[in-house]
């Protein structure tokens, strides 16, 4: 569905601050989410995420600045909002001694829903999300990924206008989070709106319309997905080994083609509009200059690469090197 910003935004965000005691966690923050987009939130642990979203449900007091949804006020009209909302908060919260259709009986009893209709809702979500096969087992006995689907489900519970998904898949395996994915898709295409955080780069590519890049707080960056790409790096990425030596010479042919460049451990990143042009280009000017070159690698570049410009960090919470690939490549063409 196309985002129609015509529309008056399902959410809206102005100088929105949250603050726990004097640590200000969301410094001064403002985005609008249309109705049928899926709005991203895309930042490592600690970007302030979690907040927004918990306020965004008024679970969690607005510190500062103002936060509406559906056009109402959270902090004057709660009850009012939160009946049209689905949450599915970052950590697991089900009942684990009861079955999967307790849960969802159970949650449809906060929102008055009555017997016979919930019923019929909750055979239509164990339905949609595959879950026919565990109704009646206890939430206790689920893998990882089938409680988030049970998460999901109850969120659906109330047949939300609005979907907050905080880390929809994080912990999962590739597997489990496809298929969460796969279900939000249809979601959003029955019209669905979404405010989803993530650390993931991918998922932000594959599920949102627009998001902002937040980190310590802050919005760093905001856009279609693949305009920030475009925006500040080129659309692919040249991974050189050039290993800790690398003459700024190497680049003497090809300059006009780089659009920037990232460090990566000892080894160096182009971006590029025109990859194979200047891998070529780089590729005889070392041969030239006789400076070794351990491995080239052409990719599409990426959300995290974007991230890794912006702040200097990786979106990781393992710290990990940002960039993959490289180890597989590295194998036995070592020259130092
Ligand atoms: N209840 C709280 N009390 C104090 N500090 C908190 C609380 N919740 C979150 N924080 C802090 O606020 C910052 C943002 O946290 P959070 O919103 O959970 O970020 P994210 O979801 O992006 O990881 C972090 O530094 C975190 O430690
Ligand atoms: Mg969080």
């Amino acid at each position: 569905m196309s985002v129609d910003q015509q529309n008056q935004p399902v959410v809206l965000v102005s100088n929105l601050v949250k603050k726990y005691g004097d640590f200000m966690a969301v410094k001064g923050v403002n985005f609008a989410v249309y109705p049928g987009e899926c709005f991203g939130l895309l930042g490592p642990n600690g970007a302030g995420k979690t907040s927004i979203v918990r306020m965004t449900y008024g679970f969690s007091p607005v510190s500062g600045g103002k936060l509406s949804v559906f056009g109402e006020d959270i902090m004057i009209r709660p009850r009012a909002i939160k009946s049209r909302i689905g949450v599915i908060s970052q950590d697991d919260d089900l009942d684990p001694v009861l079955s999967v259709r307790e849960n969802l009986m159970i949650y449809a009893g906060y929102f008055q829903i009555g017997k016979q209709i919930a019923k019929k809702r909750c055979e239509e979500i164990l339905s949609f999300m595959d879950l026919q096969d565990k109704s009646d087992e206890p939430v206790e006995n689920l893998s990882g990924g089938l409680r988030r689907r049970l998460t999901l489900g109850r969120a659906l519970i109330n047949q939300p206008a609005l979907l907050l998904l905080d880390e929809p898949t994080t912990g999962l395996d590739p597997y489990a989070r496809h298929l969460v994915w796969h279900r939000l898709r249809r979601l959003k295409e029955e019209g669905t709106t979404m405010l989803l955080t993530t650390h993931y780069m991918e998922e932000a590519s594959q599920l949102c319309d627009r998001l902002i890049i937040m980190y310590q707080g802050e919005i760093v960056e905001e856009g279609h997905p693949e305009g920030l790409i475009d925006r500040h790096l080129g659309r692919e990425a040249l991974e050189l080994g050039t290993g800790g030596e690398c003459p700024d010479s190497l680049f003497d042919d090809s300059r006009e083609l780089i659009r920037g460049r990232q460090g990566m451990g000892d080894d160096l990143v182009l971006f590029t509009d025109h990859g194979l042009e200047l891998m070529d280009r780089v590729a005889a000017q070392a041969d030239r200059q006789k400076t070794p070159i351990r491995y080239r690698r052409l990719r599409p570049s990426n959300l995290e690469d974007v991230f890794l410009q912006l702040t200097g960090e990786s979106l990781r919470e393992d710290g990990a090197a940002p960039l993959p690939g490289k180890r597989g490549e590295e194998e036995g063409e070592d020259v130092r």
